[in-house]
């Protein structure tokens, strides 16, 4: 049997680079797969290449879009879990780079910067969360006099690992004058990792943080990097990562024991020195 038969999958930013591995991957394994991004004819392509529809779905649109992020579990839960499972694999990748500091970045695009790489992560890992966990009751007001009860995984956590995979960076680790707004929006996603992790620790959701170093895709592109110099930089420490290679390590982390959670994992090409 394939490691991830029983797995049902959500993968945002799947339209190129890591994301369109990570599902390629998962689909090898035997997981049904969402896969979501904006640039819908690609979705499509992907979609008949991994099998067509009884293998994967494709639901177009941004992903730190409220609504395209509920659309997505949905055709998770009732395409790929009868109606009834929800997904239980979902890897929190759709994201984009902007070349600058704070001094002379395109400040016209901080918001987009923002947007996508750490709201609607945080959107995406809340409404995920809620799926794998159940609502966590918001408490307003003086905290109880007595402390709830701790709360307890479902029961056949053991038996079904549930998963919330989220692309941070070595940039949102090591300040970089180069890529400062960015590097504030995933240093923000690293923090709401960790804490939603302290959260569903003891819920049985495993809450992982991957960095990678640089990977060569259309990332650089999106970000605005010159190509002529980021492509010396990029020869210079070559061979630089490959999506592949995150796919790689995502598959190692999803498929271990429920029992077991990898929590934070970095990763650069090794003549990477620095960020
Ligand atoms: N490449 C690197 O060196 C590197 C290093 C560390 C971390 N990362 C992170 O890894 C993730 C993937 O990056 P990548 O290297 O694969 O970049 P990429 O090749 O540019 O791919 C980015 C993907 O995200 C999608 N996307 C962007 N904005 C979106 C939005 N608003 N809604 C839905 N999808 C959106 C893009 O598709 P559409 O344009 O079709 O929407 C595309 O599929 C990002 O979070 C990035 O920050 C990358």
């Amino acid at each position: 049997m394939k490691p991830l038969a029983d797995r049902i999958a959500v993968v945002t930013g799947a339209s190129a680079g890591i994301g369109e591995s990570i599902a390629r991957f998962l689909a090898a394994a035997g997981a049904k797969v969402v896969v979501n991004a904006r640039r819908e004819e690609r979705l499509h392509a992907l979609v008949r290449e991994l099998g067509g529809t009884a293998n994967a779905a494709a639901v177009a649109g941004d992903a730190a879009d409220q609504t395209v992020i509920q659309t997505m579990l949905d055709v998770a839960k009732h395409t790929f879990g009868g109606g009834g499972r929800e997904a239980d694999l979902v890897v929190v990748n759709a994201g984009r780079g902007l070349r600058g500091s704070v001094y002379d970045s395109d400040s016209a695009q901080w918001e987009d910067v923002i947007r996508i790489n750490l709201l609607g992560a945080a959107r995406l890992m809340r409404a995920a969360a809620e799926r794998m966990a159940g609502p966590v009751p918001i408490v307003r007001g003086a905290p109880p006099a007595q402390p709830p009860p701790p709360p307890t995984p479902p029961a056949d956590w053991l038996s079904r690992p549930r998963d919330i995979v989220i692309l941070g960076s070595t940039v949102g680790r090591h300040i970089s004058p180069f890529s400062s707004m960015y590097g504030s929006a995933k240093a923000g996603v690293h923090m709401l990792a960790e804490s939603l992790r302290r959260l569903m620790a003891p819920r049985g959701v495993r809450i992982t943080l991957l960095e990678p170093g640089i990977v060569k895709s259309e990332f650089q592109d999106a970000a605005g990097y010159d190509r002529e110099s980021f492509g010396k930089f990029m020869d210079a420490i070559s061979p630089v990562l490959t999506p592949e290679d995150i796919s790689r390590l995502v598959m190692f982390i999803v498929t271990q024991p429920a029992g077991m959670h990898i929590c934070d994992v970095m990763v650069r090409p090794t003549r990477q020195e620095y960020p």
